[in-house]
């Protein structure tokens, strides 16, 4: 039986307005942690590794599979960026979210916004989020800004609702990782595939062995930087379908969705090839990769996130891309680096 296409998103009327409030909380934010005067991510800012690489969508993909950047078997050049959550850069060792975000190059068709041809894929450790919709997790946010009176003011934005989303997002970033490498990314949050909803996942395949446990305040980016040095990094992009509105909800973020009923599908495979990340040629990246945004709404129409928590990140990711002067999302190949 193909998936279900009876999805559907509860959009109020004064989502936007009420969403441009979120964007200059996350602007102030960036503002507040700026260094030397010079805003940088507002989230998601210790870098752990800018690189090249390549997305190999497979053919013969079950027809539900096959839409917008999986209609047809191709390769396509691709950045990636991995980091840490939080808004400060910090010890690896502070529990904090990881991310792994994906530039797809030279892709065709209508986009979400604008019209570079980018498809990008956000991705975190969690394959769920603490929070229903985009004001407990920007309440949240805004919130811990100052550690000694974070919880009187999420009490003050979220209510009781702190007492079950804290003990979950405390659990979910204390989960140990020792190689980001070796491990399970998730976007946590549905978008288009066509006429059906999706969440999709990075599974790791293989990754050259690491020297030893890694270890240190930059861990992450050193074991990374470690292991491409000796050969490549490699995950399987999978695709997860909507079932119905009850086990895998649209609007309501922190709804996991069962892989018992809602199995994943592979789609195609991510390559990060070797490379040698302080070479001139693995400086240039990282600076190029640094200075892009990355965001799920740069996206085909086929591909358009869904639902609350994913509609509020296009006015956030524009608003903090613009407070930190982001390059212009790139239009051609990686002509540039060769
Ligand atoms: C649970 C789903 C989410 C995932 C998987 C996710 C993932 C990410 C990742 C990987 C980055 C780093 C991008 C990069 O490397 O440039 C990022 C940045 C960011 N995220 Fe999210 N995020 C999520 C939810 C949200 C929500 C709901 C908001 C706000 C409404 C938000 C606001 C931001 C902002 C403001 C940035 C920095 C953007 C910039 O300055 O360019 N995120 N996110």
């Amino acid at each position: 039986m193909p998936p279900s296409q009876n999805w559907k998103e509860i959009i109020p009327a004064d989502e936007e307005a009420r969403f441009a409030e979120l964007a200059k909380q996350l602007v102030e934010l960036q503002r507040m942690h700026a260094v030397d005067g010079r805003p940088a991510r507002a989230l998601h800012t210790k870098f752990n590794g800018g690189f090249e690489a390549r997305l190999e969508i497979f053919g013969d993909l079950p027809e539900p599979c096959r839409h917008g950047l999986f209609a047809v078997p191709r390769v396509y050049d691709a950045l990636v960026r991995y980091s840490n959550g939080s808004g400060v850069v910090q010890d690896d060792a502070k529990a904090d979210v990881r991310g792994m975000a994906v530039k797809v190059l030279e892709v065709d068709g209508p986009k979400a916004i604008g019209t570079a041809r980018t498809q990008d894929f956000l991705g975190i450790l969690q394959s769920t989020t603490p929070f229903r919709d985009a004001y407990e997790f920007v309440g949240v946010i805004w919130a811990s800004r100052n550690p000694w009176l974070s919880l009187p003011r999420l009490l003050f934005t979220v209510g009781l609702r702190a007492f079950s989303i804290l003990p979950k997002l405390i659990r979910a970033v204390k989960v140990p990782v020792d190689s980001l490498a070796e491990s399970r990314f998730f976007s946590s949050l549905p978008m288009l595939c066509g006429p059906y909803a999706v969440r999709f996942a990075w599974l790791p395949l293989t990754a050259p062995a690491a020297d030893g446990p890694p270890a240190g305040s930059t861990k992450y980016a050193d074991d990374l930087a470690d292991r491409l040095r000796k050969g490549p990094i490699e995950y399987a992009l999978e695709l997860q379908f909507f079932v119905d509105e009850g086990s895998t909800p649209i609007e309501d973020g922190s709804v996991d969705w069962p892989v018992d009923i809602a199995p994943y599908v592979r789609v195609g495979k991510l390559v990060i090839p070797q490379q040698d990340a302080v070479s001139e040629r693995g400086k240039r990246i990282a600076e190029v990769v640094q200075s892009l945004s990355f965001d799920p709404w740069h996206a085909l129409v086929e591909h358009r996130p869904l639902g609350n928590m994913m509609r509020a990140r296009k006015q956030a990711y524009f608003a903090c891309g613009k407070g930190r002067n982001a390059a212009a999302e790139p239009d051609g190949n990686m002509a540039w680096l060769k």
